[in-house]
């Protein structure tokens, strides 16, 4: 590799910001540097560069974009990650830098389901109790202190490492990490006896399995609905980010 070898950055932490990487890092005279928040353990780490870690905010990741000389930037983190996707918007308009993000296609209601949205995973919490008693939680590790005030419910929690806050009185936490197909979940959520699940609106095969366990087994599912994050130029998938990052690369060398 070159000096000169064009740049890009991948904010990542999802499978299609993996799946970007390796089929960027395929490609001789390209650096392929991958940006994870570090909040797992031990998280899957991506083929090519990765760095750890916040920015600092948009007007850091601008200044790290210009000293990386970074050409493009895929933003390719989770739905919900509302505030890197925000840094990410503001410091491609300020550098210049073509932004473009990747948005999993949101989980979709079929025949048979019953979901009630919430809006935050504050509105999920207030449902809760007149849904049923014992409820699957599956929103990840940060934001469980919303349902910890529910005392008189009893929640299976399951996360990537262990809660760090403060978890509601009955619970039983698994750590685990998909994907998850529907079948073990359908026995998981037999197993505890679930009422209600909680989900937020990921997207995505490698954790769907649930919805159509609770489909099966006729469970509430409170869907927590996407935030809506600042606009940028979008695909759906690591495949169609490859060709946009490869007509980006080959306009700045002609220009
Ligand atoms: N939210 C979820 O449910 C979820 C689920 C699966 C995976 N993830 C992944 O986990 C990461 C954190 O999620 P979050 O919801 O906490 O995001 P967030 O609210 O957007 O992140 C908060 C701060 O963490 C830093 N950060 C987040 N993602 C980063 C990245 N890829 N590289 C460098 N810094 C990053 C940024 O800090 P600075 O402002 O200091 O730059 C950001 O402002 C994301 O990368 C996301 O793809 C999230």
């Amino acid at each position: 590799m070159t000096a000169a070898a064009p740049a890009v950055l991948i904010l990542g932490g999802t499978s299609e910001a993996r799946s970007l990487a390796s089929r960027l890092a395929a490609r001789p005279g390209l650096r392929v540097i991958s940006s994870l928040a570090g909040r797992v353990r031990d998280p899957a780490l991506p083929a090519g560069e990765v760095r750890i870690g916040g920015f600092g905010g948009a007007g850091n990741l601008a200044a790290w974009l210009a000293a990386q000389h970074i050409s493009a930037v895929v933003d390719a983190t989770h739905p919900f990650a509302e505030g890197i996707s925000a840094s990410a918007a503001a410091a491609a308009g300020r550098t210049g830098v073509p932004l473009l993000r990747v948005v999993r296609p949101p989980w979709l209601p079929g025949d048979g389901d019953a979901w009630h949205p919430a809006a935050s995973l504050a509105e999920a919490a207030t449902m809760l109790p007149g849904l049923g008693d014992r409820v699957f939680l599956t929103t990840g590790r940060q934001g469980l202190a919303t349902f910890a005030s529910l005392r008189q419910l009893w929640f299976l929690i399951r996360c990537v490492d262990p809660p760090a806050g403060p978890v509601p009185p009955q619970c039983q936490v698994i750590l685990a990490r998909g994907p998850y197909d529907a079948g073990a979940e359908r026995a998981l959520m037999r197993r505890h006896r679930i009422g209600v699940l909680v989900t937020k609106n990921s997207g995505g095969e490698l954790t769907a399995g649930k919805l159509s366990a609770a489909r099966d087994l006729g469970i509430a599912v409170v869907m927590v609905t996407r935030p809506v994050l600042a606009a940028a130029p979008e695909c759906s998938c690591a495949e169609d980010a490859e060709s946009w990052l490869l007509r980006q690369l080959h306009r700045s060398a002609g220009a």
